[in-house]
């Protein structure tokens, strides 16, 4: 009989649920991919339901609901920070005491109610831990050093763990407020970009800009050697602030914040110097987490490292490691951040709780849910929107591979939904990378974000060293879209929609195991125009979740410029009456 594991991950930010079966995950997802709240905290009912509802089964055949933290430990760093630091904790004192009291502290009770289970089944993982094991627990790999960065946990921001087959065994961590992610958070506040969703628009920025702050930045975030690291706490605000993070000293150092979410122009001087204090702290970043690794390296002796914590969405951070360290194989979970945690705690809990038998690596990104053709079918039909149905697989790549070099841009929808922050061919938006401004085409007119940020291509496996100077040892981070590597100098001129300003590309290379319709794609697209690459980005519109169904796609589809929609094997032109009724 199978043993069934829930991962439970809730109340910072990406909520998400995950079943595991026997040690494999077979239904992730995350609370936001329903509930349509980007980045959604509450509990992850939805979510939960719709694992169970998949795999066929009820609560009762879960051995255990498995949260990803102790809400205890937590409670309590809240309380003891903002003891400390009273009474400039005031009003941070006030928040934690409404959202704690009433809610977060009972998470046993409310996930016992909500999902209707006996509360003796809800046990807690650690923060860090889960972290940790939702890398090792997916990776290939039977033993490696782990390193898990992020704001923070219960009290740890950073830890360093060796993992074998006897289990996770914690050697060292950094506690709070000393944290390499509050510290990335604070800047992208400071640069004008909200917290817990405006990192990934830093990493973007800092490419524009030269690191001529680095000194600066190394006077917040001090390199302490063996010993990791620590934060300057005058600089920052967030151990006693819940609405601000850094400090007037920081603008003392720096000069003015940028005002938050304004227009951000890097041609002009101003703009410049935002993009060189992103690329100093891009710098600054990198070492610390480099002179961790090159620790952890010493203390375990370990060819492999796994990677997790928000940090490692740091996609230039990840594949510079195997180069400036001496691990062999870097591997990071395709959700590092928090939504990822509960795999890690359901993960954690078969293996050390339950004693069960390690299972397969993860080498598939679509975990989520699907509709099927018939469903995708009654749903247009009810909604009377023109559609060409097309005969099968091989129409539909046909056509679309003919939409692609025409110039026009495709939503394409298939199969289910991806698991982690990225769109890998289920739910994207696909070009062709060749074509000059496609990616300023899709910034303004589809996606409606700033024109500094960047498109990935996806390739086709085995013609990925054609276009791009893969490190070795990387080969683990390029089926999640996970490291950011420099683009040949012949190819940059091939692929202008797909290369970033300073020449590099976050590549994802598509094998047919991982996705074989989108597969087929793009060795369609390569025997058509000579270059397996199509851009590859999210299916969504700024601010907004990844598309899920296939109502949400229509919205979407018909809301932006897009020019052709594939839902499943449906085809349908973007019409002014789709445009009148949907967007
Ligand atoms: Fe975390």
């Amino acid at each position: 009989m199978s043993i069934y594991v829930l991962g439970i991950s809730a109340q910072f930010h990406d909520a998400a649920a995950v079943l595991v079966r026997d040690g494999e995950i077979v239904a992730a997802a995350a609370e936001e991919r329903f509930s349509r709240v980007k980045h959604d905290s509450g509990l992850p009912f939805r979510a939960a339901r719709w694992c169970l509802a998949h795999e066929g089964i009820t609560v009762g055949d879960l051995a255990h609901v498995v949260f990803h933290e102790k809400p205890l430990r937590k409670f309590e760093r809240l309380l003891i920070t903002q003891i400390q630091t009273f009474p400039k904790s005031i009003d941070a004192f006030r928040r934690t005491a409404f959202a704690w009291f009433p809610d977060k502290l009972w998470v046993r009770s409310s996930l016992a109610k909500g999902l209707k289970i006996d509360a003796r089944k809800v046990i807690f993982s650690d923060h860090h831990l889960s972290h940790a094991a939702s890398s090792f627990y997916t990776s290939p790999f039977s033993e490696s050093a782990v390193l898990t960065v992020d704001g923070v946990g219960e009290w740890a921001s950073t830890v360093l763990f060796d993992a074998t087959e006897k289990g996770i065994e914690r050697l060292a961590e950094v506690h709070f407020p000393h944290s390499i992610g509050l510290v990335y958070s604070a800047f992208t506040a400071y640069l004008g970009f909200q917290v817990n969703d405006g990192e990934a628009k830093v990493m973007g920025l800092a490419s524009y800009g030269e690191p001529r702050y680095t000194d600066e930045v190394r006077r917040v975030l001090r390199s302490r050697g063996k010993d990791g690291f620590d934060v300057d706490l005058s600089y920052v605000t967030y151990h006693y602030s819940a609405t601000k993070s850094f400090s007037s000293k920081l603008e003392t150092l720096f000069g003015p914040a940028r005002a938050p979410e304004g227009k951000l122009d890097v041609t002009t001087p101003e703009g410049r110097k935002y993009a060189d204090i992103a690329a100093s702290l891009q710098v600054v970043t990198e070492d610390a987490v480099v002179e961790l690794a090159n620790t952890l390296y010493e203390r375990t002796g370990r060819e492999n490292l796994c990677l997790a914590g928000g940090v490692a969405l740091n996609s230039v951070i990840n594949a510079r490691l195997t180069t400036r360290t001496p691990f062999k194989r870097v591997f990071v979970h395709p959700a590092p951040g928090d939504d990822g945690c509960a795999a890690g705690a359901a993960l954690w809990a078969y293996h050390e709780v339950e004693g069960g038998k390690r299972g397969p690596a993860l080498t598939r990104p679509g975990l989520g849910a699907s509709w099927s053709h018939e469903e995708i079918g009654k749903l247009l039909s009810d909604l009377e929107t023109p559609k060409d149905e097309l005969a099968d697989e091989d129409t539909v790549i046909a056509r679309a591979v003919d939409d692609l070099v025409e110039g026009k841009a495709v939503g394409w929808f298939h199969g289910r939904f991806e698991w982690g922050p990225r769109s890998l061919g289920h739910r994207s938006i696909l070009a062709d990378p060749r074509q000059p401004g496609m990616n300023d085409r899709i910034n303004k007119k589809i996606k409606f974000r700033e024109q500094f940020r960047p498109f990935a291509p996806a390739v086709l496996a085995g013609h990925e060293s054609n276009y791009f100077e893969l490190a070795p040892g990387t080969e683990l981070l390029t089926p999640w879209m996970l490291g950011v590597t420099p683009v040949k100098e012949e190819a940059k001129s091939l692929l202008p929609a797909t290369t970033h300003v300073d020449g590099s590309s976050r590549v994802q290379v598509v094998t047919e195991n991982a996705n074989p319709l989108f597969h087929r794609l793009l060795g369609a697209f390569g025997k058509a125009t000579g270059h397996p690459v199509l851009l590859n980005t999210s299916f969504n519109l700024k601010g907004e979740p990844i598309v899920s169904s296939p109502l949400q796609a229509l919205r979407t589809f018909y809301s932006s410029e897009l020019d052709v929609l594939y839902l499943g094997r449906f085809r349908l032109p973007n019409t002014a009456i789709g445009r009148h009724f949907y967007a």
